[in-house]
């Protein structure tokens, strides 16, 4: 497997404090990586790191092996997608945000409307199509970013946290239906979540975060065996790099 993404020695203060410390990190194309951790550990800082949204103090991240500098940033940024835990859409039709992100990256005119109706379809919200984002539920917003994200084609695709908000049975079904999509799509995944009962719907990988490191790594089924408490409470005495 190749790899699309990787952080070597990073860095990250805000003011006078260390809030991100990873001496080396890959993500594998292909792979789906779950990303756990209580409250503050960092995750949505890694996750912005590597998204390209947020530069550390120090050290490198490398996408597809090319060292990212301010230069060529904007453009390895506009190959990967990132969904929220909030709904960034924008005021103006569903089908319409769907198309923005499309239009804003180059794709060809004729392409896009196909590309929209496509995703609206696979995520199950094309009868909203017309509709303004100020008129949906919080679970039908998720899906409209997601279709957004996913019909841009992104190299990796990263999760903030996007189902947190979203009542339970609405989190599963968006959960289940996620794991065919990236599974079906062989979409590369950054998935943030600080609920370890969510990772099993997308994949058996995962790190655990806490304190700004990376603690563990490996089959989210060993990890989590016992619940996370107990991950957790561990993780802070053991720490390894890559596995
Ligand atoms: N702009 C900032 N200025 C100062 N501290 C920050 C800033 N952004 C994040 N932090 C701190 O960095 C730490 C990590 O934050 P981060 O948002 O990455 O955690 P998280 O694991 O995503 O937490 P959550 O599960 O609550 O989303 C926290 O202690 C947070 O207070
Ligand atoms: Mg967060």
């Amino acid at each position: 497997m190749k790899c699309i993404l990787e952080a070597i020695d990073i860095i990250l203060k805000k003011g006078n404090r260390e809030i991100l410390n990873i001496g080396q990190f890959a993500l594998q194309e292909g792979e789906i990586l779950a990303v756990v951790g209580p409250n503050g550990a960092g995750k949505s800082t890694l996750l912005q790191v590597l998204a390209l949204l947020q530069q550390p103090t120090k050290g490198v991240v490398l996408f597809r092996q090319n060292i990212v500098n301010k230069k060529n940033a904007l453009g390895f940024r506009r190959r990967m997608a990132v969904v929220f835990q909030e709904s960034l859409l924008l005021n103006t039709t569903v089908f319409n945000n769907v198309a923005q992100g499309l239009r804003l990256r180059g794709f060809c005119r004729n392409e896009i409307p196909s590309r929209v109706n496509l995703w609206l379809d696979r995520l199950g919200v094309s009868h909203l199509a017309h509709r303004m984002p100020r008129f949906l539920s919080g679970g039908e917003a998720q899906r409209v970013n997601i279709a957004r994200a996913m019909a841009l084609n992104p190299e990796v695709l990263f999760l903030d946290e996007p189902f947190t908000a979203l009542d339970y049975p609405t989190r599963v079904s968006i959960l289940k239906e996620m794991g065919v999509i990236l599974k079906e799509s062989g979409t590369t995944t950054f998935f943030v979540t600080h609920d370890y009962t969510e990772i099993p719907y997308l994949t058996d990988n995962a790190i655990v975060m806490g304190e700004g490191q990376i603690s563990q790594r490996g089959k989210a089924s060993k990890l989590f065996r016992d619940g996370f408490e107990n991950i957790f409470c561990s993780s802070k005495k053991i720490k390894v790099g890559m596995v």
